[in-house]
């Protein structure tokens, strides 16, 4: 069913709980993520990586999450992660999205900050195109800088952790962008951490001190369960998942093939493993912080 992410988010932290984002590169991967939420009756969020957004299959692929999200039995938000170009931004909302995590963490403040307002004025303007309105659009914003690749594992250093957000910033970060949800720099990355995590704890709790939009922990692949559920106490309500999801996927993938191709090149049966695989994640994930 259709969900408005910072009120999923804002309730979620309310009773204690995390609502984990997962991307999705493909129809089997969101149908198992979808299947684990509604077996762990907890809400989800689909993320779309801006690349895959950027072209004619990846705007199909959002119209079809949008389907999945709507006939799901549990809230399912459709997000358009890690977008900075309009065209794609506009698009992917016309095709579905509900929310978009519109990132100027690359550039300065000031131009951050536009670039949010931007994004929103853009939304407004097309409202008219919505079924639901502009207003029910959400709209994540990232301050700070995370390394890493968005797309793929390399391992980062936790030392070469860009960019933290800055505490002092935050409030009029989040006035003046209108940002509904706030993604930060604390020491994580996206990708394979090198050594363990560093997350910055006393960071985390001076941004949390500064403002009351939920907070969002993109790079959670590779940082342990307690740590999550450290961060979800100091207001972190969306947690994003990449790399460990494909990593579970490609080892079944790589497991099963052989055995699959032999019989029959059983494709059916293929995917089916692969749903396993990405269910277990998801629901296992969904449970720790949900729950
Ligand atoms: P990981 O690939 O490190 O899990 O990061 C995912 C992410 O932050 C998506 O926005």
């Amino acid at each position: 069913m259709r969900a408005k992410l910072d009120e999923l988010v804002t309730a979620a932290l309310q009773r204690g709980a995390a609502v984990p984002a997962f991307t999705c590169y493909d129809f089997a991967t969101a149908t198992a993520v979808v299947e684990a939420a509604e077996e762990t009756g907890l809400p989800v969020i689909l993320n779309v990586a801006p690349k895959t957004a950027a072209s004619r299959a990846g705007q199909r692929l959002i119209a079809a999450l949008r389907g999945l999200a709507d006939g799901a039995v549990v809230p399912v938000c459709v997000q358009l992660d890690h977008a900075s170009d309009l065209a794609v931004i506009r698009e992917s909302v016309r095709s579905g999205a509900d929310c978009v995590l519109a990132d100027g963490s690359s550039l300065g403040f000031e131009e951050n900050i536009a670039l949010v307002r931007e994004v929103r004025a853009a939304l407004d303007a097309d409202g008219g195109l919505y079924d639901h309105g502009a207003a029910a659009i959400v709209l994540e914003a990232e301050l700070g800088g995370l390394a890493g690749d968005e797309d793929k594992a390399f391992g980062v250093d936790a030392g070469e952790a860009a960019g933290l957000t800055d505490p002092a910033q935050v409030r009029d970060f989040v006035e003046r962008s209108g940002a509904q949800l706030l993604a930060v720099a604390i020491g994580n990355v996206h990708g394979k951490y090198k050594g363990a995590p560093q997350i910055r704890w006393d960071v985390l709790g001076r941004i949390s001190a500064e403002t009351d939009v939920p907070l969002v922990l993109h790079g959670a692949s590779g940082i342990p369960a307690d740590e999550l559920l450290k961060a979800r106490t100091l207001g972190v309500g969306k947690v994003n998942f990449n790399t460990e999801l494909r990593t579970g996927i490609l080892a079944t993938l790589e497991a099963e093939t052989a055995a699959h191709r032999a019989d029959g090149e059983n494709l059916q049966g293929l995917l089916g493993r692969w749903n396993v695989s990405a269910k277990e994640f998801a629901a296992a994930t969904l449970r720790t912080l949900g729950e």
